[in-house]
């Protein structure tokens, strides 16, 4: 068993997950209602900041996805008790914070990347951190350089051992001017968590501003924090010497949303996402809108649907908050596999994140990634080293096919490529799309997907 199936295993069995492998009856439209919680790049992160309070926190619209199952493991391991205490409600008891036992640890290891953010809130509580070796999609080398400098810059002291990262702070944590070499979500994150106990105040430049770090801002104020978003993504927060628990409804998952949003298109579907809201799909929106794709904002929710006529090609450029995120790459593309004419996907935040279309070539998609990127007319930020471009020439039919998901979200556009195709695939390694998408397996059902389990 290779790894990637191991890693699709794991997250399976955190959430109850049977088999691994999906067989799909395609060429049917996904037509009805999906509901959509709270987002995992939030609630996940919401549960760490508990770790920061004197007091429990109460966090709500929790989704039942296996990340959110890893970072309770790790909070569980630094002795915060994690309750259900109510559907998708947790209440997150931090007041017996005791240092972990490695075993606790090692056993989360490779599972997902929010462990990472457990450093600034560690330091603060105990004085150390030890952090297993992280997890996540592969999609590109996904270095930790901008949180180590950032920890250092505190004033914390970084060994790297074969347990994982070892922190420590002898002389306690000291706000610090930072400046990102780029605006990462994870990175960012890190400074917040861990300036809003460090002692003074904390510049952050380059900070990313997307709309769950200022959900996340948001709790930190509940808690007691004080921070000041300026304009030019600077941030400042200025230390205060204890947090409280919070209550807080997390932020709506945006990118489950957009990824329903792009099934309707492909599928000639019809789907009403409940939850969905459109000030934080605003980017999304404007391309799904110049795709030809339909859409209706309703208070609860939006509607997305086909529009009965063939879809125009679109460019696009993926890029930090407020443009189009890489996240919502996958799915579209899949869509735009029926789009008449020729198609740029710009990759500008990850260097390894259009692997999952050798699956769409092999179902009959004419698509060809330029490792080296190309050039682009719309270019809204300078061009990174590590870009690259996909170039999708459609319509072409998609006829169903064995594939294997590489990641969560490239493994979502897999299953919407299956869902697309005539006839049958096999989808083996779905665990990982459990990583991030709740109840994908009832949700499809209520969709009239076609489908099936295979041992
Ligand atoms: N980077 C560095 N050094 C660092 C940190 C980041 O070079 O220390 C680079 C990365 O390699 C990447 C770029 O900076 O090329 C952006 O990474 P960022 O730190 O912004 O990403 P992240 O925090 O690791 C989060 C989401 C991702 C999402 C990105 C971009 C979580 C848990 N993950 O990752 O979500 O794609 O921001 O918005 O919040 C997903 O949900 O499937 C997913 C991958």
């Amino acid at each position: 068993m290779n790894s990637l199936t191991k890693d699709a295993q794991k997250a399976a069995e955190r959430v109850g997950l049977l088999s691994d492998k999906i067989v799909i009856n395609g060429g049917k439209p996904l037509k009805g209602r999906v509901d959509v919680r709270g987002a995992k790049n939030l609630a996940t992160k919401a549960m760490v900041a508990a770790l920061l309070a004197d007091s429990p926190s109460h966090l709500l619209d929790v989704p039942d996805i296996s990340d959110v199952g890893v970072v309770t493991g790790m909070l569980g391991a630094y002795g915060v008790s994690v309750t259900k205490v109510g559907e998708g409600e947790l209440l997150l008891d931090p007041t017996n914070v005791l240092k972990a036992q490695f075993h606790e640890i090692d056993a989360l290891a490779g599972s997902s990347r929010i462990p990472i953010l457990f450093c600034g809130p560690l330091l603060h509580r105990l004085g150390e951190a030890l952090i297993p070796d992280l997890g996540g999609c592969r999609i590109g080398d996904r270095p930790i350089d901008f949180h180590m400098d950032a920890l250092r810059a505190f004033g914390a002291i970084v060994d790297k051992s074969y347990e994982g990262i070892r922190l420590t702070a002898p002389n306690g944590l000291k706000g610090a001017n930072i400046e990102l070499p780029y605006p990462s979500v994870g990175a960012t994150e890190q400074v917040l968590l861990t300036a809003v106990l460090a002692e003074g105040v904390t510049e952050l430049k380059n900070a990313a501003i997307e709309p769950e770090i200022m959900d996340l801002i948001a709790i930190l104020q509940k808690m007691g924090a004080i921070i000041n978003v300026e304009p030019n993504r600077v941030i400042f927060i200025e230390g205060v010497e204890k947090l409280e628990g919070y209550t807080h409804r997390a932020l709506f998952d945006r990118n489950e949303a957009a990824s329903w949003a792009s099934a309707a298109l492909a599928t000639k579907g019809d789907i009403f996402v409940a939850g969905a809201k459109q000030q934080e799909l605003m980017t999304f929106l404007n391309i799904y809108r110049k795709v030809g794709g339909k859409f209706d904002i309703h208070e609860d929710g939006i509607r997305f649907y086909h529009p009965g006529t063939p879809l125009k090609p679109v460019v696009v450029e993926t890029d930090v908050h407020p443009g189009f995120m890489t996240d919502w790459q996958q799915p579209l593309i899949v869509a735009l596999t029926q789009a008449e004419g020729r198609s740029v996907v710009h990759e500008t935040v990850y260097e390894n994140r259009f692997g999952f279309t050798d699956a769409l070539i092999e179902m009959g998609a004419d698509i060809v990634v330029h490792k080296d990127g190309l050039e682009s007319v719309t270019r809204r930020v300078p061009r990174r080293p590590l870009e690259q471009a996909a170039v999708i020439v459609g319509p072409t039919p998609l006829h169903g096919a064995d594939v294997e998901i590489p990641d969560l979200r490239g493994g979502f556009s897999h299953l919407i490529a299956a869902l697309t195709a005539d006839g049958t695939s096999t989808v083996s390694n779905i665990g990982l799309i459990s990583r991030g998408y709740e109840h994908f397996i009832d949700k499809l059902a209520d969709l009239g997907a076609d489908f099936s389990f295979e041992d």
